[in-house]
């Protein structure tokens, strides 16, 4: 793997780098059924299933949101020493709660595996591999249609969705957030600094809708 320090770990800003085909899911697909573990390899595709589905409602790239939930976990499987050697390689920075807790940097890797081995040079499709475990603040539509796919799971717990509108994705979003803070309370866990940055963020669009007379958010659940 490369070993280039100018760049190759920072986000796009949901830049797109290059064309996706709806012809890459099936090979991204083949590719992971021989690769991930059984389970894991479930999940993604159970994933994928969802983020298309919730483009739909959303009116979000349906191909982007496919490869992105896929590509997710791809390196969810591996240990924490090979998580840390691999974001050395990439030239990713690690914070201390990624450095107490590797698992945390599955995402970031992840997009750089999706890159140099997948050939994904989308850049909405790698950040939302990036970001899928911790979000961020002002999170792109694949993002969160990703994040949030994820989080549909029956193991996550996953929270109910209406998503009739632009409230209801914010809505489905804070709660996920909320909710995966929470564990981490109650397991007696660090916090990303970057998912408190997303819950603030949605707080603030919440408050702005509010402020210029749109539908208010349901309160957090
Ligand atoms: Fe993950
Ligand atoms: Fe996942």
């Amino acid at each position: 793997m490369p070993r280039n320090c100018t760049g190759a770990a920072t986000s796009t800003e949901g830049g797109c780098g290059g064309r996706l085909h709806g012809s890459m899911i099936a090979e991204i697909e083949n590719r992971l059924r021989h690769s991930l573990p059984s389970g894991l390899f479930e999940h993604v595709v159970a994933t994928a299933r969802a983020a298309a589905h919730l483009a739909e409602k959303c009116g979000t790239d349906p191909v982007a949101v496919t490869v992105a939930a896929l590509l997710h976990d791809c390196c969810r499987h591996l240990p924490d020493d090979r998580l840390l050697n691999l974001a050395e390689e990439f030239c990713i920075v690690v914070n201390d709660v990624e450095r107490d807790k590797p698992v945390l940097l599955h995402g970031a890797v992840g997009a750089e595996v999706a890159r140099t081995e997948f050939r994904v040079s989308d850049g909405r499709v790698l950040d939302a591999i990036r970001y899928h475990t911790t979000g961020r603040s002002g999170m792109s539509p694949v993002e969160q249609v990703v994040y949030l796919a994820d989080k549909l799971g029956p193991e996550k717990g996953g929270v109910p969705l209406r998503l009739e509108g632009a409230d209801d994705l914010g809505a489905a979003l804070l709660a996920c957030v909320n909710q995966s803070l929470r564990r981490c309370i109650r397991d007696g866990l660090p916090i990303h600094p970057r998912s408190v940055e997303m819950r603030n963020w949605l707080l603030g669009a919440r408050a702005g809708r509010e402020r210029q007379g749109g539908r208010s958010l349901p309160q957090e659940g």
